[in-house]
């Protein structure tokens, strides 16, 4: 970082996004500035109450012609945003496919479909299959739970639970664990299932999954088919953001 950007980012300023101007505030991400302000940059491990882990790369964008994620990245004065080009949404769909082909994630059978950001990101980027050899991995549901079953094979490990829990519940229930292919979500207690944490329904880490990862029991379809979150109003026209 410049001493230039640096002075930036301690002083409100303007940048454009796609030629819009956006006012920043001190220490704003370009995501956070353009979010506050109503503007839609599409994004999966970014939320609006926790602080950046830059994993997902959805919401990669071009800053003054240079490749950065917007959700790490400080807005400065003057910088040149680019979002929604062809070739940026193109570079997202690509990567939408390759976290469908990864995990297991059949929409028509997840009680999450229609309020679920990755499938209406995908709508959004007009993703029309998964373009990839799908790898149908084989991986563990963990219902031990009272109240609120895992399915690790709809996990996008975006990390959202894991910093749910750490930061407002206090818990730290969720980790992630593995590297490369084998990274995984792991639960912190004795036998590794959530009957023995202390996870409860009401944490906030129960409750910030973007995908069909961490449900509640006994609700399944509780809001029907078709008057769902994003059943109606296509994602990138929803001002962000009410909490999933
Ligand atoms: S369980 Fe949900 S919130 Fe947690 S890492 Fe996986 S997708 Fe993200
Ligand atoms: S939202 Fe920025 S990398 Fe995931």
């Amino acid at each position: 970082m410049s001493h230039n950007d640096r002075i930036d980012a301690l002083n409100p300023g303007t940048f454009t996004l796609d030629g819009e101007e956006i006012d920043f505030g001190p220490g704003e991400s370009i995501l956070e500035a353009a979010t506050r302000t109503g503007h839609y940059i599409p994004h999966l491990c970014w939320h609006p109450e926790f602080g950046a882990k830059g994993s997902c790369r959805l919401c990669t964008v071009r800053i003054n012609g240079r490749i950065g994620a917007a959700c790490t990245v400080q807005a400065a004065s003057g910088q040149e945003v680019q979002s929604n080009t062809d070739d940026l949404n193109g570079l997202r769909k690509t990567l939408l496919q390759m976290i469908f082909i990864e995990g297991n994630h059949f929409c028509p059978s997840c009680e999450k479909s229609g309020n679920c950001r990755l499938q209406a990101t995908a709508y959004d980027m007009d993703m029309q299959g998964p373009h990839f050899e799908e790898f149908y991995p084989d991986r563990r549901v963990d219902s031990s739970h009272p109240d609120l079953l895992l399915d690790l094979n709809r996990c996008i490990l975006c990390s959202l639970c894991v910093r749910a829990s750490h930061d407002v519940d206090g818990k730290d229930v969720f980790a992630i664990g593995g590297h490369g292919i084998q990274t995984h979500l792991l639960i912190n207690s004795p036998s590794g299932k959530m009957v023995d944490s202390t996870l409860q329904a009401s944490d906030r880490a129960a409750n910030v999954c973007p995908v069909g990862a961490i449900l509640h029991k006994r609700v399944g379809f509780a809001i029907p088919i078709g008057k769902r979150k994003y059943d109606n109003v296509a994602l990138s026209k929803q001002v962000e953001e009410s909490k999933p």
